[in-house]
């Protein structure tokens, strides 16, 4: 299979299916991008061996599966390519396009979009119906959910090949139409901007609201270090997507995380965001 995107999800895609036995290309940009990706991966793998949840052999097998490249003709060969690049619709655009030139005919190409039609980037090849989205979940080793988004043009067989891989993933996939946030985005999105919204009316701190949502809901963390772990970046464009297509007030991103995006505060990405990594 081919990867394209060497971010948060790229890394976390390319990690879960090396580990079930894919062999993976994986296109990032630079060479740079590409080798940060191969050295948190082992890192990763480290943390795993320290815990006894795989062997070094095992790790050294897995790691062998994975190379990496610059240049995009490398995926001619792949029966399935998942572009996991920024969250922008004419960049994915420009990327369905490139993948729709060099992969071969039969080839799946998915997107691992939050929140964007699906059609739109399935309508920029020429091969719609060989096109879906396979939505992981962050962290992807660890996360089970994968939502596989079905088009109004996409073949029975390209969800069915995408429902197996994702078992193959040993992950839990649900099939969901194409509409803007699928299931998950569509429900915490407005979660996660009004706790924004609450610390802007200076109700309580953001410590507070996320002691307050893990110990009241038995959420595993609360929404400030949820929004740092997805990217702030990646939230405000997913409530953008959400908003442009609902024109719901509670989808508009509060302000305060508009303007951390723009002081490059995004996260555990940057290393700061609502705290510090
Ligand atoms: N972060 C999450 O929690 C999460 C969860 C599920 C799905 N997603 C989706 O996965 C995708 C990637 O998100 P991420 O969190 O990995 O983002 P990220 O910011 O960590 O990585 C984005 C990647 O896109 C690349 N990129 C940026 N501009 C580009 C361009 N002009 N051309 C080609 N590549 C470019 C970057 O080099 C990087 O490799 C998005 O569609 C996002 O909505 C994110």
């Amino acid at each position: 299979m081919g990867l394209v995107g060497s971010g948060i999800m790229g890394s976390g895609i390319a990690e879960t299916a090396i580990e079930s036995g894919y062999k993976v290309t994986l296109l990032s940009r630079t060479p740079e991008s590409a080798q940060l990706i191969v050295a948190s991966i082992k890192d990763s793998f480290e943390r795993k061996i320290g815990k006894h949840k795989k062997t070094s052999t095992q790790a050294d097998e897995e790691l062998g599966r994975l190379s990496v490249t610059n240049e995009i003709s490398d995926l001619a060969d792949c029966d399935l390519v998942i572009e996991t690049v920024v969250e922008d619709l004419d960049v994915k655009l420009r990327m369905m396009r490139s993948l729709d030139a060099v992969c071969k005919p039969s080839a799946i190409i998915a997107t691992n979009t939050s929140t964007f039609p699906v059609i739109e980037l399935a309508a920029a090849t020429s091969r719609p119906d060989k096109v879906c989205g396979i939505h992981f979940f962050n962290p992807a080793p660890v996360m089970k959910l994968v939502e596989i988004v079905k088009t109004l043009v996409v073949s029975e067989d390209t969800i069915q090949a995408a429902n197996s891989f994702a078992l193959s993933c040993n992950k839990e996939p649900v099939i969901v139409k194409d509409q803007a946030g699928f299931i998950v985005n569509c429900l915490l999105f407005p979660y996660l901007n009004n706790a924004v919204k609450l610390l802007e009316q200076g109700v309580a701190s953001m410590e507070d609201i996320d002691t307050a949502m893990k110990g009241g809901c038995g959420f595993p963390m609360g929404p400030f270090a949820l929004l740092d772990l997805v990217g702030l970046d990646t939230a405000v464009s997913i409530l953008n997507s959400l908003y442009d297509e609902f024109k719901d007030p509670n989808f508009s991103p509060a302000p305060l995380l508009k303007r951390m995006v723009t002081a490059k505060l995004c996260g555990r990405k940057t290393r700061a965001g609502f705290y510090k990594y």
